[in-house]
């Protein structure tokens, strides 16, 4: 069964779109895409990084001034109805996503890589936008089964952040399910993704 899935996974990709007719990102405020389509610069890096307070990250993670804001505002006010929300990771440079996708590459051969891990530049982590989240286990994998998962669904979109690689949505994201990541947006763009259950490819191709 396993290997009819993967057999049909193989024939979307190759007759996908998906890393073919790619256009360089221009990053501006918080609504442009970066995906399969759409790469950064080898050299991109956002200029107002900043380092998120350790009581709501591992380590030292960074994310943009805006976005890392409204991160420890999100995960403040989560700790206040006894969860915990951990950034296990933010910014991720091109050189990193590249050694972190040649690994998946090595460890898991090339397709299951493409569906797990951007290839370099097509890394939203690279925005400084994005972040993957866990509860206090710093266990990202299992992050569906918490309950901070489930209070991310319901509120993340009202600090900017949208649940970027949704269930079922790999034709349109490129990208298997993935319930720790999300991407900041701004407040009113994130609150109409959410209300109207879109991905962000959706929302940027009505608008
Ligand atoms: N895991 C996400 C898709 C990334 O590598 O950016
Ligand atoms: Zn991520």
């Amino acid at each position: 069964m396993e290997k009819i899935l993967y057999i049909i996974i193989l024939i979307l990709l190759e007759s996908s779109n998906f890393y073919k007719n790619i256009n360089y990102v221009n990053p501006s405020n918080y609504d442009f895409i970066v995906n399969k389509n759409n790469k950064l610069d080898r050299n991109y890096e956002p200029k107002d990084l900043e380092k998120i307070d350790l009581k709501y990250s591992c380590e030292n993670k960074y994310l943009r001034h805006d976005a890392r804001i409204k991160f420890e505002q999100m995960a403040e006010d989560a700790s206040k109805e006894g969860l915990n929300l951990i950034a296990v990771s933010t910014y991720r440079s091109y050189d990193y996503q590249e050694k972190l996708y040649n690994n998946y590459v090595k460890d898991y051969g090339f397709y299951y890589a493409d569906m797990a891990s951007a290839r370099p530049g097509h890394s939203e982590h690279q925005t400084g936008l994005a972040v993957d989240v866990s509860d206090s286990s710093l266990d990202y994998d299992n992050f569906e089964e918490t309950k901070e998962f489930e209070w991310m669904k319901n509120n993340s979109y009202k600090y900017g952040f949208i649940l970027r690689y949704p269930k079922a949505k790999f034709l349109t994201t490129g990208f298997k399910y993935e319930p720790w990541h999300y991407r900041y947006v701004g407040e009113d763009i994130a609150t109409y993704i959410y209300k109207n259950n879109l991905t962000l490819e959706e929302y940027e191709n009505n608008f």
